[in-house]
């Protein structure tokens, strides 16, 4: 409120100014008293900046943060082509051969881990709309749209199920991480199952007197072989025996380079191994991918191709 100027009639002025602020100042505490005891909206109106205020201060968790600008970074470089949503249905898609990939779908051209949805976006897919986005964005961005997109992506497991299925697997598409247990070797070393980081593992859970499973070591013993190069380990996994010359005994001339396992118990118990054999692949990640209980041929090409497709689809980080 300004005072007046002119000094000849100060003090009038000033009186009624000071009234007339009294007057108000009175009028808006009980104002305030009201509205605080009859709790109505007002009040809400008048509380409302000292309810809000310590939110402001605190901090966003990273990750947050991260998905955030990913999702951003997406609507503003990604969308048009690939859609808002991620169903490559953008604006842009319609005239686009190939069409921009969705990413929903299990139909990914290279494979949906982040490491490798990370170099697409970074180098472009020659011959494509798909261009580097290198010199667009800077690192975090590209790791902001790189996570954002990964959660559009399927799981490993739902894009690898008609592989698993030719090979006479079970998807598991459910991404679930693969419970660890303790094994020993024949001559009693101890080993866990979490040893076997980014590696692909097939873990056979087999019995001495499981003929199929017996008659098929030779079979596993060269399947070990032709990935294990790549990365690829091989658990033969003896189940409801602990006599090592048991389980030595019924390899004996079958495996080469494959050692048998002898389980402690709670592999059997962890994977609902009911009936041998029963087999379980696992990604690199640790995550479950597909299951079977019976026997399986070890040289199919079907399996060849399953176990390289997870080799490079679950590439450790
Ligand atoms: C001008 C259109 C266009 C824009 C913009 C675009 N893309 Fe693409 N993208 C494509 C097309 C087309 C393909 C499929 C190419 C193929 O299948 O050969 C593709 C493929 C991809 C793939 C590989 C998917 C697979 O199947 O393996 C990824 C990942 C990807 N884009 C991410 C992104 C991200 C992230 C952005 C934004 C930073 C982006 N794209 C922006 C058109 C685009």
């Amino acid at each position: 409120m300004n005072a007046p100027s002119n000094k000849k009639s100060v003090t009038a002025p000033r009186r009624t100014a000071a009234t007339i602020a009294f007057g108000a100042a009175v009028l808006g505490i009980s104002f305030l008293i009201g509205a605080m005891f009859r709790g109505d909206h007002t009040r809400t109106v008048v509380a409302k900046p000292v309810v809000t205020q310590p939110a402001t201060h605190v901090e966003e968790e990273p990750s947050r943060k991260l998905a955030k600008m990913g999702r951003l970074v997406y609507q503003i470089q990604c969308a048009k082509c690939h859609g808002a949503e991620g169903h490559g249905d953008g604006s842009d898609a319609a005239t686009l051969k190939p069409a921009p990939r969705d990413f929903a779908s299990t139909n990914w051209r290279f494979s949906p881990n982040a490491a490798s949805i990370r170099r697409v976006i970074q180098s472009g897919i020659p011959e494509t709309s798909m261009t580097s986005f290198a010199q667009i964005l800077s690192h975090t961005e590209l790791d902001a749209v790189t996570h954002y997109v990964s959660t559009l992506a399927p799981p490993v497991s739902a894009v690898l199920a008609p592989k698993a299925e030719s090979a006479g697997l079970r998807p598991i598409v459910q991404q679930r991480t693969a419970p660890d247990f303790k094994m020993t070797t024949t001559d009693g070393t101890a080993v866990s199952l979490s040893q076997f980081k980014n590696k692909v593992v097939l873990i056979t859970f087999w019995a001495p007197s499981c003929a199929p499973c017996i008659g098929k070591m030779p079979a596993l013993d060269a399947l070990a072989a032709q990935h294990q190069a790549d990365g690829l380990e091989v658990l033969p996994v003896c189940v409801g025996e602990s006599d090592v010359d048991v389980v030595t005994a019924s390899v004996r001339g079958r495996l080469n380079r494959l050692k048998p396992l002898i389980d402690e118990g709670m592999g059997a118990v962890r994977y609902d191994v009911l009936s041998t054999p029963t087999t379980v692949l696992i990604g690199r990640d640790g995550t479950l991918l597909a299951r079977t209980e019976g026997a399986i041929d070890w040289s199919s090409p079907a399996l060849a191709d399953l176990i390289s497709a997870a080799l490079t689809m679950t590439a450790a980080e």
